[in-house]
C-alpha cells in the first residue's frame, strides 16, 4: 500500500542543495509494505567504530534515497560497539533521526553488546511503546503479516561499563509469558524477530525453533549476532499434517565484521521477500583491495550469488 505525506528534508541535505531549496517542503511516498533491515550496526564513539559510522551514514543515505521509500526501518540489535556506553548511542542517534524526521518508523532491537538504561536515554519513546515491561518488544505491521521483534539481550543494566555481559541470547520470564499469549491469539501471519538466532532461545522450556515451526501463524525468523547473510529451513520431522518448513534468516553486520550491508524486505501477497545489499566482506576491518588474500573474491562471489530470502505467508 503506498501512502503520501509530506517531509521536511533533513537540513544538511537542504544545505547542500543550495538556498532556495532550505527548508523547502518535499512531497514523498511511502511503502507501507517495503521494510529496511540493519543488523549489528556497531556505531560506537571510540576510534576504532569509524568505519561502522561511516556504513551507518552510508547506509541511512541509501534509504533516504529510495523511492518509495519504506515505512519501517528494524534493527537487529547491536547498535552500541560492544559494552553499551552512553556515547556509543550518542554517535549513532543522529543518524537514526535522519530517518524519523523523514518520516520513516525506526524499531530498535537489543543485541548483547546493548545496554538498555543507556539506550533509554536517548530513544525514551521506545521503552513507553513497548510491549513488555522492562525489555524492547515491539509489534511492527505490513498489510499481510508482523513482524515481532523480541529483546534476547541476557545483559543486565547494573553490570560495569567495561564488562560485555553475556554472549548468548534469552527470553525474559515475563517476555516468555508475554510472547506465549500472543501467539495464542494471533492469526494474522507474524515473522519472529530477534538479536540472537532461534536455536538460542526458549520459549516455556521448547526450542523457540520448534515453536516457529510448529505454530501455524508464525511464518519465520529473521535474527542478526553472527554477521553473515544465512538462510536455512527449519523444520519439525514429528509435526503433524501438514508438515511445514521455514525458514530462518540471519541478517549481514552494517558495519563491523562478517557480511557488511543490510536488507529490504518486500511484503507481497501471500509471501514476503527479503534481499541483501551486501557491499563488503571484512574479517576485521576493511582491506585495500591489493591486500586482499586471494579468496576474497570468493567470498564476495558466495556473497553476490545467495540471493534473497522468501517467507510464504
Ligand atoms: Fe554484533
Amino acid at each position: 500500500m503506498l501512502t503520501r505525506r509530506l517531509f521536511l528534508g533533513g537540513l544538511a541535505a537542504a544545505c547542500a542543495a543550495g538556498p532556495r531549496k532550505l527548508f523547502a517542503k518535499e512531497e514523498a511516498e511511502f511503502d507501507d509494505n517495503l521494510l529496511v533491515f540493519l543488523s549489528d550496526v556497531h556505531a560506537g564513539a571510540a576510534k576504532t567504530c569509524k568505519c561502522a559510522r561511516r556504513k551507518l551514514k552510508e547506509a541511512v543515505a541509501e534509504i533516504l534515497k529510495m523511492r518509495p521509500l519504506p515505512r519501517n526501518v528494524l534493527v537487529f540489535g547491536d547498535i552500541a560497539h560492544v559494552y553499551g556506553l552512553g556515547a556509543d548511542y550518542d554517535a549513532s542517534r543522529p543518524q537514526f533521526k535522519l530517518l524519523e524526521d523523514a518520516g520513516i518508523t525506526v524499531t530498535m532491537g537489543m543485541g548483547n553488546h546493548d545496554r538498555r538504561s543507556e539506550f533509554a536515554v536517548r530513544w525514551p519513546d521506545a521503552a513507553k511503546k513497548s510491549l513488555v515491561p522492562g525489555r524492547y518488544v515491539h509489534l511492527v505491521e505490513t498489510t499481510s503479516v508482523g513482524f515481532l521483534m523480541l529483546d534476547s539481550l541476557q545483559g543486565t543494566d547494573d553490570r560495569p561499563q567495561n564488562d560485555t555481559g553475556p554472549v548468548p541470547g534469552a527470553l525474559s520470564d515475563g517476555q516468555q509469558e508475554f510472547l506465549r499469549d500472543f501467539l495464542a491469539k494471533r492469526t494474522k501471519p507474524v515473522i519472529l524477530c530477534a538479536h540472537h538466532a532461534p536455536k538460542e532461545l526458549k520459549l516455556c522450556g521448547k526450542p523457540l525453533s520448534l515453536v516457529v515451526v510448529t505454530t501455524p501463524c508464525v511464518a519465520g525468523y529473521i535474527h542478526g549476532h553472527n554477521h553473515r547473510w544465512t538462510r536455512a529451513w527449519m523444520r519439525d520431522k514429528d509435526q503433524k499434517t501438514p508438515e511445514r518448513a521455514k525458514h530462518v534468516l540471519c541478517l549481514p553486520s552494517n558495519g563491523l565484521w562478517g557480511d557488511i550491508g543490510y536488507a529490504t524486505c518486500r511484503v507481497a501477497t501471500g509471501k514476503v521477500e527479503v534481499v541483501p545489499c551486501l557491499k563488503d566482506f571484512w574479517l576485521s576491518r576493511p582491506v585495500a583491495p591489493e591486500r586482499r588474500p586471494p579468496e576474497w573474491e570468493d567470498i564476495l562471489a558466495e556473497g553476490r550469488a545467495s540471493g534473497p530470502c522468501t517467507f510464504r505467508l
